[in-house]
């Protein structure tokens, strides 16, 4: 069963709309017409704080602690928090949470008809966060992100990894992996000033371009000390492999940049995140690629590596990272299957978490993203590291620099 059937599966008590009863106390008092939800929100600030801040968004340290406690010691903090996220019946709470996210995030709707289709997809959204949240083994909150009024079919035009593009021979060589060296415990490329910040890929599919970007950027920054912003844009216009913002992989644009000859800069080939002509200037390259390499399937081998030779280009499911707020992730296998790879990230380093109370250990890789700092942790995920979580070992690669 996957991800989508499972929470299809989760029955609406009273579907929105169907009858139209659900629908007019909701429109009298919730959404916000005659400011009737506004006033006793306002008059009781104390109910309000404690919905929002406490028990729905995780946004501060009280609603962390109580779950690191209550982690997997039975159904309680679940049910606790079934009656505000998941609840069929308490349309109530996901209305005011719909408003306050919209509030954070600055939302605004064109219309009222709008408004209502993001607060249905918004209210089935949550019901997911329940079930990855329920279903969570590591640390991670799952909760209204700014993705949260996007359909599915939305968010899958964010991602844009595509396995199938795989060529029947591959150019890639294995990986050297230095065995006899003892990886520290925890490491950071972003500690050695080879990573850029985090980039934002917008409505585009073209996670497979900034996949690329960060591996050459610290294979750059590694050989000849100088870290460069490198041209998303050029790979979604110019590799003909590939296919734009409908989506591509990292081992096709490793060649394709061979074959371009090299690299423009950020600034001098700007994202748009749009299909456009291609206009590169080979005299404006500043980076070539003359070769590239395949990871084994082994997080151990991956850490040596990443360790002596810098960021890992990945493939990953993406199905705990459309509410993804922070935190270790690891989702069961069921709901994150690891032989569906649909996102392109790059893993940075690495480390291992001890959870407050249990001291529990959690390694974790630190994935850069690329969906804007406002995203994860500062643009940031961590994925469990160990098992394979989410297909994390699956596609490893990296570009070789001259
Ligand atoms: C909020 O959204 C409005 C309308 O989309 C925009 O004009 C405004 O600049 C935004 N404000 C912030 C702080 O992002
Ligand atoms: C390519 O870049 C060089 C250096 O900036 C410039 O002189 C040249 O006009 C550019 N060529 C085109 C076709 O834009
Ligand atoms: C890539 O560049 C390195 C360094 O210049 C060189 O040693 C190597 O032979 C090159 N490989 C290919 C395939 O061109």
């Amino acid at each position: 069963m996957n991800f989508l059937t499972l929470v299809m599966a989760v029955p609406l008590q009273r579907p929105l709309g169907q009858d139209g009863h659900d629908q007019r106390p909701h429109g009298k008092h919730l959404l916000g017409q005659d400011g009737h939800d506004q006033q006793p929100h306002k008059q009781k600030p104390h109910k309000h704080n404690k919905h929002k801040a406490k028990k729905v968004l995780g946004g501060d340290s009280h609603d962390r602690r109580a779950h690191k406690k209550l982690f997997g010691q039975g159904n309680h903090d679940y049910k606790k928090h079934g009656k505000v996220l998941g609840g069929d019946d308490h349309d109530i709470g996901h209305m005011g949470m719909f408003k306050s996210f919209m509030k954070q995030h600055n939302k605004s709707y064109k219309n009222k008809a709008e408004f209502k289709r993001r607060f249905k997809i918004f209210h089935q959204n949550m019901k997911k966060v329940h079930i990855l949240q329920q279903n969570e083994r590591g640390t991670a909150k799952y909760g209204a992100t700014k993705f949260a009024d996007l359909s599915e079919h939305e968010f899958r035009k964010m991602l844009g990894f595509q396995p199938h593009m795989k060529p029947a021979t591959s150019s890639m060589e294995p990986a050297v992996i230095p065995e006899d060296l003892e990886a520290p415990v925890s490491f950071d490329w972003r500690q050695h000033g080879v990573v850029t910040p985090v980039k934002n890929q917008g409505m585009c599919g073209s996670c497979w371009a900034f996949s690329t970007t960060g591996n050459v950027e610290g294979q750059w920054a590694i050989k000849h000390k100088q870290l460069y912003s490198l041209s998303e844009q050029e790979l979604v216009d110019c590799d003909a492999t590939d296919d734009g913002c409908n989506g591509g992989l990292p081992e096709n644009a490793y060649e394709a940049i061979s074959k371009l000859g090299g690299l423009e800069l950020e600034d001098d080939y700007p994202y748009d995140g749009e299909d456009e002509q291609c206009h590169f200037n080979r005299s404006l390259a500043k980076v070539t690629v003359n070769g590239s390499v395949e990871l084994p399937a082994n997080e151990v081998a991956m850490a040596k590596w990443l360790t002596k030779n810098g960021p890992i280009s990945i493939g990953i499911n993406a199905n705990a990272l459309q509410f993804y707020v922070g935190g270790v992730s690891h989702p069961l296998k069921f709901l994150c299957n690891p032989e569906s790879l649909d996102h392109g990230m790059l893993i940075v380093g690495y480390g291992v978490h001890t959870t407050k109370y249990l001291h529990r250990k959690q390694p974790f890789w630190i994935v850069k993203n690329s969906w804007g700092e406002d995203w994860g942790e500062q643009g940031y995920y961590r994925v469990y590291r160990g098992d394979g979580t989410c297909g994390v070992d699956q596609m490893a690669t990296s570009a070789i620099v001259p």
